[in-house]
């Protein structure tokens, strides 16, 4: 029986019904659903707007249902709607008229929100423990490979030698920004919608400070239209989703490419990899693959809400019932995502004398040759087109820079010494970079250990 026909002549088709219902997906805020009901009648029992009794009564029941929600003893209908219909039903069933009290001074618009937020607000915090443990993991991995070198690259193309751990830790901060962004937007998200009624606030004496205690929000909306109406922090929340699930993707993308022949930079864990059912010798980079694809699933979430929720007026319309389904896929996705991916790098085999071979080729030691022109008094700009000529020379004669004899780079500049050799050896040019922030061993260090201290 609908909780609202009273004002219906006529029963919704069974496809209406169905059609219009959210219980198949919205069951899994229950434990929201029940806590925000439960502080509701405790606040009408304190303001005296039913008697303690009745509230005690109320509070009781939703807590034995509760415990039989856990215990899979319930049975949600569709001709419930919803989750708050279902379980207001339930409580009606158990105690009859005191049951039907627990909806005074509340609408479902706020319920919904209320609900909805308590639930964004548990997934932030899990998701943030996720993503604590891949900087962690990421912490972990970079202290090892302090010295592994290996090429930096820019369109693609050797640039320029960096440590692994120094592209490590630049996932790091990626990373460390995602989280940031998540705790940012739960301050947000920790408005409570509660006591807004319909849209228009409610005749009864409420004490919304109360439920906001109780429920734990920092504070309490102060236009109960925009309450009810507001969505954004389920889009920024979406956002938060898509960034992070973007930095994944990047290094995901490397991953396939470092585990192929090619690159062989890494190989990733059996557990971790797949066959084919044809070829015999693949082993191929599932798991990266399939997060750099879930990404594109996430951006279709927050596409999804971003234009539910365009043209929507004020205050609630049931567009707003489509709002779950991405915020749960993206969350879903997001924490099996950065779960595996964990995993994965912490598993992997990180090929360090790969690494190393390909940082000493593709003369990316030549920025090095033409910054030890200019430490002899040659501008810039000129040192820049004697090792273009160099490295022209070098490619032709299929030798890298450091195997020119003397003669030969005498040839070029009569500045060249001896010590040439020594400044272009790839550990060198990393370790002479001097500006804060550099893949140099010692910034490296000093990276790391600011990420330590950053956790005192
Ligand atoms: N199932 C609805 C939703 O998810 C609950 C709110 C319904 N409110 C209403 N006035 N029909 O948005």
């Amino acid at each position: 029986m609908k909780l609202w026909k009273g004002r219906f002549s006529k029963a919704a088709t069974s496809s209406a019904n169905e059609f219009n219902a959210s219980i198949g997906f919205d069951q899994r805020m229950y434990n929201e659903d029940i806590a925000g009901s439960i502080a509701h009648a405790k606040m009408l029992g304190k303001q005296g707007i039913i008697t303690m009794e009745e509230s005690e009564l109320i509070v009781k029941t939703l807590e034995e249902i509760l415990e039989d929600i856990k215990a899979g003893k319930v049975e949600f209908t569709i001709e419930g709607e919803d989750i708050h219909m279902n379980i207001e039903t339930i409580l009606t069933e158990r105690i009859g008229q005191t049951g039907k009290k627990l909806h005074t001074a509340r609408s479902r618009n706020d319920q919904v929100a209320v609900d909805f937020k308590l639930y964004i607000k548990k997934e932030i915090h899990e998701i943030c423990d996720i993503l604590q443990e891949m900087l962690d993991a990421f912490e972990t991995l970079a202290k090892q490979h302090v010295d592994t070198v290996m090429p930096g690259y820019t369109h693609m193309q050797r640039a320029q030698p960096v440590t692994f751990a120094y592209h490590l830790l630049c996932y790091y901060q990626m990373i460390s920004r995602d989280k940031e962004r998540f705790e940012d937007c739960l301050k947000r998200v920790d408005r409570l919608p509660l006591g807004c009624g319909a849209l228009a606030g409610t005749t009864y004496d409420t004490d919304r400070e109360f439920l906001a205690k109780e429920l734990g929000f920092a504070s309490v909306l102060p236009n109960a239209m925009d309450a009810i109406a507001d969505r954004d922090f389920a889009i920024e929340f979406l956002n938060c989703c898509a960034t992070a699930m973007m930095h994944l993707s990047r290094f995901c993308e490397e991953l396939c490419l470092w585990s192929s022949v090619e690159f062989s930079f890494v190989e990733i864990d059996d557990a971790f990899s797949t066959g084919s059912s044809i070829m015999p010798q693949k082993k191929n980079p599932d798991m990266a693959e399939l997060i750099r694809g879930k990404s594109g699933r996430v951006y279709g979430d927050l596409m999804a809400l971003l234009t539910i929720c365009k043209g929507t007026p004020m205050a609630y319309n049931k567009d707003f019932q489509e709002d779950k389904e991405p915020v749960f896929d993206a969350a879903d996705t997001l924490k099996a995502s950065a779960s595996i991916y964990t995993e994965m790098i912490l598993t992997m085999k990180v090929k360090t004398d790969k690494m190393e071979h390909a940082a000493k080729y593709g003369y990316m030691n030549a920025t090095d040759a033409a910054d030890y022109l200019v430490s002899k008094g040659i501008p810039f700009r000129d040192c820049h087109e004697i090792i273009g000529k160099i490295v022209l020379y070098c490619i032709n004669k299929g030798i890298a820079i450091e195997e020119l004899s003397m003669d030969e780079f005498k040839s070029f500049s009569d500045k060249f010494e001896e010590d040439i050799y020594e400044k272009i050896d790839v550990r060198a040019c990393i370790k002479a970079k001097k500006s804060a922030g550099s893949t140099s061993f010692e910034s490296v260090k000093a990276q790391l250990a600011a990420i330590e201290a950053s956790k005192k």
